[in-house]
């Protein structure tokens, strides 16, 4: 059965680029990016690890640690980082799983048969601090991922452990988040002391507690 959100998210033991790591020990308080690409000395893959390094620095500033996989092996990712690295102009900074043996790609059903036998899709799984899967998504082979959106679910992610806040379609850093429906108005009130936007009393918007 594939994984659902708030499952832990499973522990394994693999070699990367950077050495062997134990999942869970590596993650240790930090969040978690795990993302899957079909193959190495592809195009579509080639630009995204390397938009994926280029955010090296949002990443860290969420305190996210950022790991990819694919069923090549370490060889071939050795092989193909320095074509990563200049297409992008820049460098690879996080590790990059060897899973030939497929055991990363079983665990997190990485590889969909009607899609590719052989191949892992575009998943990505961000991981709380709490080892708990806070978001999985599917892409096909054919679509390249947009990184950035994957930080904003990390930023509304944040929002919700840190302040209990949701946030609206399309919002963008910076902008009125939603009092969750836990919180009761009066509550709110006490809490949000930047100020509440009561426009339905189940829809009540406050300034971004952290701005
Ligand atoms: C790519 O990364 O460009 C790619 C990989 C598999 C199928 C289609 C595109």
């Amino acid at each position: 059965m594939s994984l659902r959100l708030g499952d832990i998210a499973p522990d394994f033991e693999a070699n990367t680029t950077q050495g062997p790591i134990k999942f869970h020990e590596w993650l240790g308080d930090s969040w978690g990016l795990l993302f899957s690409h079909p193959a190495d000395f592809t195009p579509v893959c080639t630009t995204e690890l390397g938009k994926t390094a280029l955010l090296k620095g949002e990443f860290e500033k969420r305190n996210v640690k950022v790991l990819a996989v694919s069923v090549d092996d370490l060889d071939s990712h050795n092989r193909w980082i320095p074509d990563i690295n200049e297409v992008n102009d820049t460098e690879v900074n996080f590790p990059i799983i060897a899973d030939e043996g497929r055991q990363v790609a079983q665990l997190y059903d990485m590889i969909h048969p009607n899609a590719s036998e052989k191949a892992t899709v575009r998943s990505v799984f961000v991981i709380g601090p709490d080892k708990k899967i806070k978001l999985t998504l599917t892409y096909p082979a054919s679509t390249g991922r947009n990184f950035n959106e994957i930080l904003r679910v990390v930023d509304s992610l944040q929002l919700t452990a840190n302040y209990s806040v949701a946030t609206p379609a399309d919002w963008k850093d910076g902008e009125d988040v939603i009092v969750v429906p836990a919180v009761s108005t009066e509550d709110a009130q006490k809490k949000f002391t930047k100020g509440l936007n009561i426009v339905k009393p189940y829809l009540r918007y406050t300034p971004q507690p952290n701005k």
